[in-house]
């Protein structure tokens, strides 16, 4: 085997965006998800910010790329650079925020304008701990299937749904790149790193399991 392969420490690399109104809870989705930890006070991020986490899903060792971007528009044209090497981006909203949820369409928009055809969409209502929603499940997943997307309700505060969300994808775009290995190197050459590297070895770095967190609401 050659060195090169014996260091590869991932068979994956995936990169994720997560995307939709401000305050509706993406980076601390993004918290729960890699770090495991929750904050009730609210801190605005500013432009773009990235976590790594590195998982073991059906025997591949994938690595995870997350971008958490900023939900202010003024910030839009920085964050809109981000998509196109996206693989899979989460539309997030607030279950308590009517206006967060009618917002999904816009960046259903922003997707079709800035990202790459292929690129997995899923749609998270977060909050669903909060007893003050306002947009129930049915309509949630009603848009999700619509638009040929899957559905999640998720609590970042209560760790519901969390890691189930963040598995279905890992789990759709392998499938996507088992498929076709090129399915996202189409116009950001960044993305080739995509591609399964042959005969890595085990000694991938990380390793968090994927299932696990408490049922979905
Ligand atoms: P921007 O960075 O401005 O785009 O916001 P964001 O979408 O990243 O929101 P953030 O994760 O900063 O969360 C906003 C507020 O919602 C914070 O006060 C969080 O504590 C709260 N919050 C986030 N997720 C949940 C959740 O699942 N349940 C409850 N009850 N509160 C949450």
């Amino acid at each position: 085997m050659s060195k090169g392969r014996k260091n590869a420490k991932h068979d994956y690399l995936l990169k994720l965006l997560l995307i939709g109104d401000s305050s509706v809870g993406k980076s601390c989705l993004l918290l729960r998800y890699s770090d495991g930890n929750f904050t009730s006070s609210y801190i605005t991020t500013i432009g773009i910010d990235f976590k790594i986490k590195n998982i073991t899903q059906a025997g591949h060792k994938l690595k995870l790329q997350i971008w958490d971007t900023a939900g202010q528009e003024r910030f839009r044209t920085i964050t809109s650079a981000y998509y196109r090497g996206a693989m899979g981006i989460f539309l997030v909203y607030d279950v308590t925020d009517e206006t967060s949820f009618t917002s999904v369409q816009n960046w259903m928009k922003q997707i079709d304008e800035n990202a790459e055809k292929q690129v997995v969409r899923v749609l998270i209502g977060n909050k669903c701990d909060m007893p003050t929603r306002t947009v129930d499940y049915a309509r949630g997943k009603k848009f999700a299937d619509d638009n040929g997307m899957a559905f999640f309700e998720t609590s970042a505060k209560e760790d519901i749904c969390v890691n189930e969300a963040f598995a279905h994808m890992a789990e759709s775009i392998v499938n996507k790149l088992k498929s076709d290995p090129d399915a996202f190197a189409g116009s950001n050459p960044k993305t080739q790193s995509a591609k399964k590297l042959r005969g890595a070895s085990s000694d991938g770095a990380g390793g968090s399991g994927s299932a696990g967190g408490k049922a979905c609401c």
